[in-house]
C-alpha cells in the first residue's frame, strides 16, 4: 500500500500535481492537505476512475494536519508562497521558511518514516531548514529528505532539445546540479547522454536559460504567480520515481538536493564543494538515496567555473535555514 500526502494540495502546483498522483496507479491512498478549499479538491478528485482513494483535510486547529499525515508513505510539499516579478526566491523566505518547519514538525511526529519532497521555495533553504528540525526530533534519515531540483533538469532538456533538434526532450539526460535558484543552478552539458553538440555561441544563452528559467515563467506570469503546471510535472516525475524505487526498481537515477553526508559517496561531493546540501544525480533504492554520484569531477573548466559561483551563493542560503530551523522560539 501506498499512501501519499500533498501539504500545499490546493495550490497552483498542488491541484495539478495530485491529479498527476490521482491518475497513478501506483498510489493507493492520496490525502490532500491544505489551508483552504482540499474538501473540494478531493471530491472533485475522487471521481476519476483510478485506484487511490482520494482524503482532503484542512487545518481543523492543528489536528487535521495530523490526520492527513498519518501513515503517510511520501509527503510531497508545495506548501507557500510563489514569486512575483521582480522577487528571488530568497525573497521568499520569511514566509515560506515559518510553513515548512511547521509541517515539517508535524511529519516528525506524525509519520517519521515517511519519504519527504519538499518544492517550497527557496528550496536551497527550506530543505536544511527540514534536516535541523527533522535532527531536532530526532528522526532525521538523509536518505528520505529532498530537495525537488526535478523542474531544472526537465528545463534542461527541453531547452538542449530544441537547440539541437531532437524531437523528444526526455530521450537526453542531462545533469543538473547545484541548488535552485539563479547561478546556484549547473547544467553539466558536456555529460549530456546521450552527449550533445551546442554550438559554442548558443552555450551561454543556454547555461542562462536553464540557471533562469523560473523568472521567465514568473514575468510571464505577470503577477499571477510562478511555475505550476511545468512543476506538477516535474513533481510528479520525481515522486513516481522514488514510488518506483520503493517498490524495488533498479536503475532509477534523479538529480535531487540531498544532505550529502548523510547519502552514501556524498563526503566526497561535500569536500569537492565545501557544503552540506547540493543536488546531485542520485541513484534511488529500496531505501531512499542510495548513492550521490560524483559528477563535478568530470566537469569541464567552463563548468567548474559555474560550480564556484553556485558554492559560494549556497553556504549562505543554507546557514540561513540552519539559522532559522535553529533559533529560539
Ligand atoms: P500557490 O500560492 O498557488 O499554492 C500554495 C498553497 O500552499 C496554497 O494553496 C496555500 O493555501 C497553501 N499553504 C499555505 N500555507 C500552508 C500550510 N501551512 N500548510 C499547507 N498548505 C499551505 O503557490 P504555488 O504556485 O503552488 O507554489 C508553491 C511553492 O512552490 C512556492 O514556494 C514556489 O516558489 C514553489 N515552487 C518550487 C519549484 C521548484 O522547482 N522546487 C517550482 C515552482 C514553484
Ligand atoms: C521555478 O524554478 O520555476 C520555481 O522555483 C519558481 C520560481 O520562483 O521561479
Amino acid at each position: 500500500m501506498v499512501k501519499v500526502v500533498v501539504a500545499g494540495a490546493a495550490g497552483g502546483i498542488g491541484q495539478p500535481l495530485s491529479l498527476l498522483l490521482k491518475a497513478s496507479p501506483l498510489i493507493d491512498e492520496l490525502s490532500l492537505y491544505d489551508v483552504v478549499n482540499t474538501p473540494g479538491v478531493a471530491t472533485d478528485l475522487s471521481h476519476i476512475s483510478s485506484p487511490a482513494e482520494v482524503t482532503g483535510y484542512l487545518p481543523e486547529n492543528g489536528e487535521g494536519v495530523k490526520k492527513a499525515l498519518k501513515g503517510a508513505n511520501v509527503v510531497v510539499i508545495p506548501a507557500g508562497i510563489p514569486r512575483k516579478p521582480g522577487m528571488t526566491r530568497d525573497d521568499l523566505f520569511n514566509i515560506n521558511a515559518g510553513i515548512v518547519k511547521g509541517l515539517i514538525q508535524s511529519i516528525a511526529e506524525v509519520a517519521p518514516e515517511a519519504y519527504i519532497l519538499v518544492i517550497s521555495n527557496p528550496v536551497n533553504s527550506t530543505v536544511p531548514i527540514a534536516a535541523e528540525v527533522l535532527k531536532k526530533a530526532g528522526v532525521f534519515n538523509p536518505k528520505k529528505l529532498f530537495g525537488v531540483t526535478t523542474l531544472d533538469v526537465v528545463r534542461a532538456e527541453t531547452f538542449v532539445a530544441s537547440i539541437v533538434g531532437e524531437k523528444d526532450p526526455r530521450k537526453t539526460t542531462i545533469p543538473v546540479i547545484g541548488g535552485h535558484s539563479g547561478e546556484t543552478i549547473v547544467p553539466l552539458f558536456s555529460q549530456a547522454s546521450p552527449s550533445v553538440d551546442i554550438p559554442s555561441d548558443k552555450l551561454d544563452s543556454l547555461v542562462n536559460r536553464v540557471q533562469f528559467g523560473g523568472d521567465e515563467v514568473v514575468k510571464a506570469k505577470d503577477g499571477a504567480g510562478s511555475a505550476t503546471l511545468s512543476m506538477a510535472y516535474a513533481g510528479f516525475r520525481f515522486a513516481e520515481k522514488i514510488i518506483k524505487a520503493v517498490k524495488g526498481e533498479k536503475g532509477i537515477v534523479e538529480p535531487s538536493y540531498v544532505y550529502l553526508p548523510g547519502v552514501a559517496g556524498g563526503d566526497a561531493i561535500k569536500e569537492a564543494t565545501g557544503v552540506d546540501f547540493f543536488s546531485v544525480p542520485i541513484e534511488l533504492g529500496p531505501d531512499g538515496a542510495e548513492k550521490a554520484i560524483n559528477v563535478i569531477s568530470k566537469a569541464n573548466d567552463h563548468e567548474k567555473k559555474l560550480l564556484e559561483v553556485a558554492y559560494k551563493d549556497l553556504k549562505g542560503n543554507i546557514q540561513k535555514g540552519i539559522d532559522f530551523a535553529n533559533k529560539p522560539a
